[in-house]
């Protein structure tokens, strides 16, 4: 069968790979990819917003499964147009998507529910917000409504930056619409999880824990970023906390999205921080984390297309009776290799050297975030940056100490013209 995937960064590279490997597919198409998923699919000249030239080449080229993985398309509908034509897509409905495309939706939902979350309070205008900010003093996480590409949240130390954030979001609209209304709340401390589970709204499958390493620099400073690195399983998760993270969190969200009236099918990804006060939800997504994905997918043994399959025909339960997803005991670290300035401002276009040394090397998969490959090159040998993430190094190893030597051997044959890699990433985990 041919499968088409959307979108272009290190999750989308780490999903083709693993759905080449399927002995369901003949054919891969993504869209609209980067140089290294180049290597395994098709790239499609079409932007993962698209949706009805997505729909039109799905059509036309007898797509059997098509698989979303950034958040925009869902937020505007994209499974809906799909269905709309009866063709199998993976990945929540509009109003599933939700959860993650309005912050509101989903903490309404969460205290109707009784799923553990940071106190908060939403605002419609700057002035309000303010004076909540004033009364209830710092350190407080502000945070716009919206969609706003993983910027959206700020966590004030003070009383200013927060009054700052503010303004940002709802008077200067930095974010556009996503900030007409906000969120303020409680600032939680403690270690950050992500649990993803596969749903079909009836069956719910766990994959296995990961953690991700949000800021730019080594132990955790700098600036918020889309994720520097990932591995999994994440040992602060112990199975008991599992599954009090499963009971308190994910079957009560996904309960209440079903009194609601909404049929979730996809991946649900909770955000979750381990508190003194037992698991709260950060946040949720309606998608693979990018980048959890790429330290998670490895490790599957399974074959995850007909997983996917399932989902989008609501025949989980299939896969669950047969013993669920299978995977690999080893763990995997995932270090992101990203451009100089990032996440500020920066350059691209920088050759990549190294790779070829890396394709060689055993347990060892690069996935590709922001690369191209330069058209002008006959041998098409000579990839180059073409984002702020640029790749991301995974290596599997017997133990997290393992992974992590194996990793980093990897990302220190790799270079490219002001290359950042945090050097710490599982270090939380040892
Ligand atoms: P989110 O996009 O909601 O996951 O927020 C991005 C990051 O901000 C999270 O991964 C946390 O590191 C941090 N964050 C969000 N909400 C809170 C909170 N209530 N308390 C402390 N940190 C938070
Ligand atoms: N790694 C965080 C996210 O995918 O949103």
């Amino acid at each position: 069968m041919r499968i088409l995937v959307v979108g272009s960064g290190g999750r989308e590279h780490a999903l083709v790979w693993k759905i080449a490997q399927s002995r369901l597919v003949d054919k891969i198409f993504c869209a609209p990819g980067n140089g290294g998923i180049a290597q395994q699919a098709e790239c499609l000249d079409i932007k993962a917003d698209d949706i009805p030239a997505l729909v039109e080449f799905a059509r036309r080229e007898k797509i059997a499964l098509t698989v979303i993985g950034p958040e925009a398309p869902l937020a505007a509908g994209i499974v809906d147009a799909f269905q709309a034509y009866s063709m199998p897509v993976f990945g929540p409905d509009r109003r599933a998507a939700q959860l993650e495309a309005s912050k509101v939706f989903a903490k309404e939902l969460m205290r109707t529910y009784n799923v553990p979350t940071a106190a908060f309070e939403i605002f419609d205008t700057a002035a309000a917000a303010a004076r909540y900010i004033e009364k209830r003093g710092a350190p407080c996480v502000v945070k716009a409504d919206g969609l706003a590409a993983g910027k959206g949240v700020v966590v004030a130390q003070t009383v200013d930056e927060a009054r700052q954030a503010v303004a940002a979001m709802m008077q200067e609209k930095v974010f556009g619409e996503a900030g007409n209304r906000v969120i303020i709340e409680e600032c939680l401390q403690g270690q950050e999880a992500s649990i993803l589970v596969m749903t079909d709204s009836v069956e719910v499958i766990p994959l296995v824990s990961s953690q991700d390493h949000k800021r730019i620099f080594d132990d955790d400073r700098g600036p918020n970023t889309g994720g520097m690195g990932a591995y999994s399983p994440a040992p602060i998760v112990t199975p008991a906390l599992f599954d009090e993270i499963m009971e308190t969190i994910v079957y009560r969200i996904l309960d209440g999205l079903a009194r609601e009236g909404i049929t979730y099918r996809g991946i649900l990804y909770a955000g979750i921080m381990i508190t003194g006060d037992g698991p709260k939800t950060l946040e949720f997504n309606v998608r693979f984390g990018d980048p959890e994905t790429e330290a998670i997918i490895p490790r599957m043994k399974s074959d995850l297309v007909e997983a996917m399959l399932a989902v989008s025909e609501g025949t989980l339960r299939k896969v669950a009776r047969s013993g669920g997803l299978k995977w690999d005991p080893r763990a995997c670290v995932c270090v992101v290799c990203a451009s100089g300035g990032y996440p500020g401002e920066y350059e691209k276009g920088k050759v990549i050297t190294g790779l070829d040394q890396v394709a060689g090397m055993q347990d060892i998969m690069v996935f590709h975030s922001g690369t191209a490959r330069i058209p002008s090159d006959p041998s098409a040998q000579n990839i180059v940056t073409a984002g702020g993430r640029v790749l991301g190094v995974t290596g599997l190893g017997n133990t997290i100490r393992e992974a992590i030597r194996t990793t980093y051997a990897a990302v220190d044959k790799i270079h490219f013209d002001g290359m950042q890699a945090r050097r710490d990433i599982g270090k939380k985990a040892l």
